[in-house]
C-alpha cells in the first residue's frame, strides 16, 4: 500500500486534510508561532515529548489565558489534569488506587458480561449504530459504577460530554464567547455532581465518590467543591474516549481487513492493534502547555508565559519516530505514540481504556464474523481538531457460526 492509499480515510473525510495540513506543518517548520492565535504550535514527536517529560518548564496550569468564569472555576478546583506539582500529585495519588492495572483487571468479567448484554439487546440485527449500541454505553457504565452515579443518568453524562466538545473552532483554549456558551452545562453538570457528593458525605459509601469524600489531602478532608471538578474529570474523560478508541479500532479493522482476520485468527495480538490504533486515530488530536520560563526548542526561543499546542495526531505520525507512519501495521513495535500523554500527567484511566478496548474487539470479532461500517448509513463524527471519534457508526454485520460444543471462545475476555 502506498502512503498516499494509506492516508485516505473514506470513514472520517474530514480528517485527510487534517492530517494533510500537520505532514506539510512537520516538515516544513516543526514549531511555528502562530501570531494570529498568539500561540506555539508543535508538530514533531521528539519535541512534543521533551515538553511533556518536563513539567516544571512547561505547565498544565492554563487558567491565566482563560477567563473568569464562576462555573468554570468550580470545575477546575479539582480538575488535577490542569494542576502542576505538588497539588498534582497529591490529588493523583488519592485515585490511582481505584486505576491500578491489578485493580482494573479485577473489572474484566463486568466489562465482559456488559458488552455481551449491550450486543445482545441488539438482536438478529444486520445492521446498527456501534456508537450507540456498544461505544458509548459500555465505558459510560462501567464510569459510572465505579464512581456511583446511576448509570440511568447516562443521558446527560452525553448531552454534557457533547456540549462540552462540540466546538468546531480550531481556538486552542476557550475564549469568553466559548465559556459563556459552555457555562449552563457546566452548571448543571456541577449542580448534579455536587448533590450526589453530598449524598455521600451524609451516608458514606463504599464506591469512588464514597471514598473521595473520606479522603485527605496534608491532613485536610477534600471539600465538596474540590471533589466536583474530580469527579467530572473522571466521568467525562472516563467515557468519551473509550467510546473513541471503539469506534476507531472499527473504522481501523473496516480499513484494514486482512488485520480484521488475523486478530480473529490469533485475539492475542489484539492489544498491539489497540496500541496501534490508538496511535493512528488518537482520541485527543493536541494538548496544551504552558512555558514558565524563557525556554529553547527547535533551535526556536519560546519566552515565558506562552501557549504551546502540541499535536499528538502529529506526533504520531512523524516519520522521525515511525517506519512508515501512514501505514495502518497492527505489528507496530516499539509503539511510542503520545495518546496517553507522558510522564506525570499520563493518562489514568489507560489501563481501564485498553482492558475495555481488549474486550470489547475480542467479543465483537468473536460474534460477528464480518463487521463493515456501512458507506451508505449516517455515520457522524466530531470536527478531528476536537476528538477524533465518531458520534454514530452504523455497521452492517454478519454473524459467526454458532460453535461446535467444547469448541470455547479462543481465550476470550482474559484480564
Ligand atoms: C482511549 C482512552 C483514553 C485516552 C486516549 C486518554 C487520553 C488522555 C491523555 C492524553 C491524558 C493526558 C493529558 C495531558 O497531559 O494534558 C489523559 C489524562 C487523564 N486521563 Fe485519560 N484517556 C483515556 C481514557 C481514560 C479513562 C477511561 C479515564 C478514567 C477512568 C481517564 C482518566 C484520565 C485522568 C484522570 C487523567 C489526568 C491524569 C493526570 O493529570 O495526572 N482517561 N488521558
Amino acid at each position: 500500500m502506498s502512503t498516499t492509499d494509506a492516508i485516505a480515510h473514506p470513514n472520517q473525510p474530514a480528517l485527510d486534510p487534517l492530517l494533510a495540513w500537520l505532514r506539510h506543518a512537520r516538515e516544513s517548520s516543526p514549531i511555528h508561532h502562530d501570531e494570529t492565535q498568539r500561540i506555539w504550535q508543535l508538530f514533531g514527536h521528539a519535541d512534543i515529548f521533551r515538553v511533556l517529560s518536563d513539567p516544571a518548564t512547561f505547565s498544565s496550569d492554563m487558567s491565566r489565558f482563560i477567563p473568569p468564569q464562576e462555573d468554570f472555576e468550580l470545575f477546575s478546583r479539582g480538575n488535577f489534569v490542569r494542576m502542576d506539582p505538588p497539588m498534582h500529585r497529591k490529588l493523583r495519588d488519592l485515585v490511582s488506587q481505584a486505576f491500578t492495572p491489578r485493580m482494573v483487571s479485577g473489572l474484566a468479567p463486568r466489562i465482559a458480561a456488559l458488552t455481551s448484554e449491550l450486543l445482545d439487546g441488539v438482536g438478529d440485527a444486520e445492521r446498527f449504530d456501534l456508537v450507540g449500541s456498544l461505544a458509548y454505553p459500555l465505558p459510560v457504565i462501567v464510569i459510572a459504577e465505579l464512581l456511583g452515579i446511576p448509570v440511568a443518568d447516562r443521558d446527560s453524562f452525553r448531552r454534557w460530554a457533547d456540549s462540552l466538545l462540540s466546538r468546531e473552532d480550531t481556538g486552542a483554549l476557550p475564549d469568553e464567547a466559548m465559556m459563556n456558551r459552555m457555562a449552563p452545562t457546566l452548571r448543571e453538570m456541577n449542580d448534579y455532581l455536587l448533590s450526589h457528593i453530598r449524598q455521600r458525605r451524609a451516608r458514606p459509601t463504599d464506591d469512588l465518590i464514597g471514598k473521595l469524600v473520606c479522603a485527605e489531602v496534608d491532613g485536610h478532608r477534600l471539600e465538596d467543591e474540590e471533589i466536583v471538578g474530580f469527579v467530572g474529570l473522571l466521568l467525562i474523560a472516563g467515557h468519551i474516549t473509550t467510546t473513541a478508541l471503539l469506534g476507531n479500532a472499527v473504522l481501523c479493522l473496516d480499513e484494514n481487513p486482512a488485520a480484521a482476520d488475523e486478530l480473529r485468527a490469533d485475539p492475542s495480538a489484539i492489544p498491539a492493534a489497540i496500541e496501534e490504533v490508538l496511535r493512528y486515530r488518537p482520541p485527543f488530536p493536541r494538548l496544551a502547555r504552558r512555558t514558565t520560563t524563557e525556554v529553547e526548542l527547535g533551535g526556536k526561543r519560546i519566552p515565558a508565559d506562552q501557549i504551546l499546542i502540541l499535536w499528538v495526531v502529529s506526533a504520531n505520525r512523524d516519520s522521525a519516530q515511525f517506519e512508515d507512519p501512514d501505514r495502518f501495521n497492527i505489528h507496530r513495535k516499539p509503539n511510542p505514540h503520545l495518546s496517553f500523554g507522558y510522564s506525570i500527567h499520563f493518562c489514568l484511566g489507560a489501563p481501564l481504556a485498553r482492558l475495555e478496548a481488549k474486550i470489547a474487539l475480542e467479543i465483537l470479532l468473536d460474534r460477528y464474523r464480518s463487521i463493515a461500517v456501512a458507506r451508505d448509513g449516517q455515520r457522524e463524527f466530531f470536527s478531528p481538531t476536537a476528538m477524533i471519534s465518531a458520534r454514530r457508526l452504523p455497521v452492517d454485520v454478519q454473524a459467526a457460526r454458532p460453535k461446535a460444543k467444547g469448541e470455547g471462545r479462543r481465550g476470550l475476555v482474559s484480564a
